[in-house]
């Protein structure tokens, strides 16, 4: 049966389900069409929730085994029982799953468990899940169809023993040893699980150093912290090659910028290269939608395609490719939608490795600021120096505020240390207002808090941080 929308989002993840809802609010008739089955997309369902239920579990884990005795705590050595922790994972997940469907009916959205077809650029064909097929028109069809593993070629994936992200949220065991390949955020959050549950982990990676893209120094510091906690790094060499046995998989590596081979052997092999935009079976050829040279749906800045009425938003667009940027997106299109304003500023997008310490970071880094040409003054302070940091005893890490010398405006900031992934969000305020580290600095910040380094940092830029 064929019904009139305002809106069709294709992909019920961050980016499209954020996206229904606040075109609802705005008062449109929406549905979404989600083929997975669960609403939420990779983000919910096997990306950012499961992948955090799992990381909280291990730092647990970890806390019990290496860190109560220094807090007085005496506990029999604990164990991992992988199963239970699993399905806590899985309850985790389907919670917050069931959370949007709630919101979905709450808000009054249509929500057509299928895969859709773009068929013109008002109508959406959808196999649907349960059999059959389904025309749907709406005034504005919009793509939030999001992103897939890159694979690597000659390292085919089993999601056994060479296993992408969704693989690795859900081995049956701890194995003893596991390569990950790509020294990135997947690659050193879910590196870090299996780390900290016993599992020998190394780390291969292209490049010669781990996160490329976030700030030098912050990286250092950070490789250093990872190395201290037991991941091996095996930095400036690639994977050429993998046999997978019953008994585990032998890779082979040679140095990226050539050299001799060598074979390594392991039970596991997590491949996280990175993510491209999934657009199969959409039938953009057909409906004359464009792509960039990266293979993302190419749109101007309100979204929109080279097709009226067809829009795109998330990880199948350029930027970020992260949850909270979906929805920006998302945000943002539905309002446009609606008749209102909206505008996502890609350079405020704050990134987050959720490992511990956590690594955080918004806006330029140093070496982006050097290329650029710009004045600016650097802010730091470590959070050895913070009252609350030595009460947790964790004290590893530092904030760095750049301050654009100028504008005086903050125009980065860089946190490894504990928390550092709320710590961010004081920053990306202050650059959304346009705020001066003298803004940060001269704001009352409660004590003792995690919070104050980032007050003492924005002080340093000044050079007159108190504790240091
Ligand atoms: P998706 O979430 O990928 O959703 C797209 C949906 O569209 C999918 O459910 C798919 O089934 C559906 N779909 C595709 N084609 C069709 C079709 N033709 N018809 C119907 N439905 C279709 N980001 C963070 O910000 N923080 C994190 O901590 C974080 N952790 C992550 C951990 C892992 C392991 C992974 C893999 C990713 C993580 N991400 C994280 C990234 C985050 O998941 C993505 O940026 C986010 O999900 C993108 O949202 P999206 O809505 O654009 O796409
Ligand atoms: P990534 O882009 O973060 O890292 C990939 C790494 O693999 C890079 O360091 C790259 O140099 C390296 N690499 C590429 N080819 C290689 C090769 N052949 N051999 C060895 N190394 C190679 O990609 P990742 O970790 O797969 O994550 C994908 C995306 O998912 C991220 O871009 C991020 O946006 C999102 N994500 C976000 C999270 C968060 O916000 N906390 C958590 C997990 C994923």
């Amino acid at each position: 049966m064929s019904e009139n929308y305002d809106v069709v989002v294709i992909g019920g993840g961050p980016g499209g389900y954020v996206c229904a809802i606040r075109a609802a609010q705005l008062g449109l008739k929406v549905a979404c069409v989600e083929k997975r089955g669960t609403l939420g997309g990779t983000c919910l369902n096997v990306g950012c929730i499961p992948s955090k239920a799992l990381l909280h579990s291990s730092h647990l884990f970890e806390e019990a085994t290496e860190h109560f005795d220094t807090h007085g705590i005496e506990v029999s050595k604990p164990k991992v029982n992988i199963e239970k922790m699993m399905a806590r994972k899985d309850k985790v997940v389907d919670g917050n799953v069931k959370g949007i469907e709630f919101l979905f009916k709450k808000n009054k959205i249509t929500y057509v468990k299928g895969a859709g077809e773009i068929t013109s650029p008002t109508t959406v064909k959808v196999a649907l899940l349960d059999g059959g097929e389904e025309t749907i028109t709406a005034k504005n069809i919009v793509i939030a169809t999001g992103s897939e593993v890159t694979p690597l070629p000659g390292v085919e994936i089993d999601e056994k023993n060479i296993v992408s992200s969704t693989g690795a949220l859900v081995l049956p065991k701890v194995p003893k040893k596991m390569v990950v390949i790509g020294a990135g955020v997947i690659g050193l959050e879910l590196g870090s699980v299996w780390r900290r549950l016993g599992t020998e982990v190394t780390v291969i990676e292209f490049l010669d150093r781990i996160l490329p893209g976030m700030d030098g120094e912050l990286v250092k510091q950070t490789q250093r912290i990872f190395a201290k906690q037991g991941l091996e790094f095996k930095l400036g060499h690639k994977v050429t090659g993998a046999k997978s046995t019953k008994s585990g998989v032998t890779l082979t590596v040679e140095p990226s910028k050539g050299g001799d081979a060598e074979e390594i052997k392991t039970d596991v092999v997590l491949v996280a290269i990175g993510r491209r935009p999934f657009i199969t079976g959409l039938g953009l050829d057909k409906a004359g939608v464009e792509l960039d040279e990266r293979g993302r749906v190419k749109t101007d800045e309100h979204f929109q395609t080279n097709v009226g009425g067809i829009f795109a938003i998330g990880d199948a667009i350029a930027g970020p490719m992260l949850a909270h940027k979906a929805e920006e997106d998302g945000v943002a299109l539905a309002e446009m939608l609606a008749g209102e304003e909206g505008h996502v500023d890609y350079g405020k997008v704050p990134g987050v490795v959720y490992t511990w310490p956590e690594v955080a970071a918004v806006g330029k880094t140093e070496e982006q600021l050097k290329e650029e040409g710009v004045d600016y003054k650097v802010g730091k302070f470590p959070f050895t120096a913070n009252g609350r940091a030595k009460a947790m005893e964790n004290t590893e890490g530092f904030v760095k505020i750049l301050e654009d010398k100028k504008t005086h405006r903050v125009v980065g900031a860089h946190i490894v240390g504990p928390a550092a992934g709320d710590l961010i969000a004081e920053v990306v305020l202050a650059m959304e207002y346009g705020a001066s580290a003298e803004d940060i600095a001269r704001t009352c910040h409660a004590h003792p808090a995690l919070g104050e380094s980032v007050k003492e940092a924005a002080l340093d830029a000044d050079k007159r941080a108190i504790h240091m």
